[in-house]
């Protein structure tokens, strides 16, 4: 009996095991076919620019909304901004740093982002790259000015945070994904967020910025209303709607750039927010570039599962049925037409599926087409460290899910041919 109840135990865990492991073979991808981008919710083709931005692109923005990240639910300005530090002689001397206080009140409560920018001297009206970064502005660089954030952050052995606080042992620790040398030394700002101080990245939803929109008694957001990557998205306009008041800033030329789950973040920003200029996708994988369809690595239902409060609740409806979805992530690419959009994959980030980023990119082009842009326009994907410069831009390098000093070189030259005309 004994012995039969361990076999049987053995028997479960290993089939647990094996329905969790994650899936990297091409040939078991369930078969699937893709919503089309071009035919309205009627079956009616899409064959001209207006068309797409009058019907079908709110259409698209709509389904995105109440199946995928969920709907912004009402409009907050930002109530004041002070620049709160200032150098001319930042980063050796070679830029301006400026740390900007944005304020946003409601009623009784009020909460506090701090932007940290960047600024190459001598340029009246520098372009610029806005990134959020993951554990603090103060740990893109080591310049010993840049406050910390009195935020929520992960705890972290490395840097000895164990009670959710910033302090200055993690200052610089992750300045190797920040190339403000080259950034700077190009023409190129860079303006950065911590994106906790917009909503702390935990499955808790009485913290942020989302209590300012709930109606009375509501404690987290309706099915269809935003998660934490809305939200996040949201932070990235209010962002830009401080840049339209800073004259040192281009306003037309702001890169929204993010890496992983601020990789999605940035496309939805994109997608939603015309201003920006140009959008960046660094290793966004599941729920970012990559086609949800190809169940390959990350799942919807695996993403859903452990972060429960990225996307709206709606979302979790397809996690045994992805095929049911009326998007997919190739018509997020799509809504940023005519838009340069740059879509980085890493060759050994197999969990964000580099292919499946890459396809969106290759079925996005219809759209970019309909604009006489020039998309991406082989299936084949390009050989490692061969980027494609083209509207659509896209390379795998070589490595691991990270930001590298080569991802900023490419994205410095797509935005040097799309930018600086
Ligand atoms: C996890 C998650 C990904 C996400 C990544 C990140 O790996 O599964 O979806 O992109 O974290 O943000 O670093």
């Amino acid at each position: 009996m004994r012995l039969f109840l361990s076999i049987s135990l053995l028997f479960i865990t290993v089939l647990c095991y094996s329905q969790e492991k994650a899936n990297y073979n091409e040939l078991k991808i369930p078969e699937y076919t893709l919503p089309d981008p071009l035919l309205l919710h009627d079956g009616t083709p899409v064959n001209n620019v207006t068309t797409w931005k009058k019907i079908r692109r709110p259409e698209i923005i709509g389904l995105f909304e109440e199946n995928v990240y969920g709907k912004l639910p009402g409009e907050l300005n930002i109530s004041s901004y002070e620049v709160i530090e200032e150098s001319h002689e930042a980063l050796n001397n070679t830029a301006i740093r400026k740390q900007v206080l944005l304020k946003f009140r409601k009623q009784d409560k009020e909460l506090e982002v701090n932007m940290l920018i960047y600024l190459p001297k001598n340029i009246d009206k520098a372009p610029l790259f806005l990134s959020y970064n993951f554990n603090g502005n103060h740990t893109i660089t080591k310049e010993k000015e840049i406050f910390i954030t009195k935020s929520w952050v992960f705890n972290d052995e490395k840097t000895g945070i164990n009670d959710h606080k910033a302090s200055g042992a993690s200052r610089g620790v992750r300045n190797n994904r920040w190339d403000l040398e080259k950034i700077i030394s190009a023409g190129y700002g860079l303006a950065t967020i911590y994106y906790g101080e917009i909503d702390p990245d935990k499955n808790d939803f009485s913290d942020g910025i989302h209590p300012f929109f709930y109606a009375k008694n509501q404690k987290r957001p309706a099915d269809h209303e935003w998660g934490s990557i809305s939200a996040w998205a949201w932070g990235l306009t209010k962002a830009m709607d401080y840049f339209e008041k800073d004259s040192d800033i281009h306003q037309e030329k702001v890169v929204v750039m993010g890496h992983s789950r601020l990789g999605k973040t940035s496309l939805w920003a994109g997608a939603m927010d015309e201003r920006f200029a140009l959008v960046i996708s660094n290793n966004s994988g599941c729920g970012g570039a990559a086609l949800s369809r190809r169940e390959i690595g990350e799942t919807v239902k695996r993403m859903n599962t452990s972060f429960p409060h990225w996307c709206c609740k709606n979302y979790d409806a397809y996690n045994e049925n992805v095929n049911a979805l009326p998007v997919d992530q190739h018509m997020l690419i799509a809504l940023i037409a005519p838009r340069p959009v740059y879509i980085a994959s890493a060759a050994e980030d197999k969990w964000a599926d580099p292919k499946g980023e890459f396809l969106s990119g290759y079925y996005a082009t219809p759209v970019y087409e309909l604009f006489g842009k020039k998309g991406i326009t082989s299936i084949q994907m390009p050989k490692v460290n061969q980027p494609i410069q083209n509207t659509i831009g896209y390379h795998i390098r070589t490595g691991k899910h990270d930001v590298t000093e080569y991802d900023w070189e490419q994205y410095i030259k797509f935005a040097n041919k799309h930018l600086k005309k």
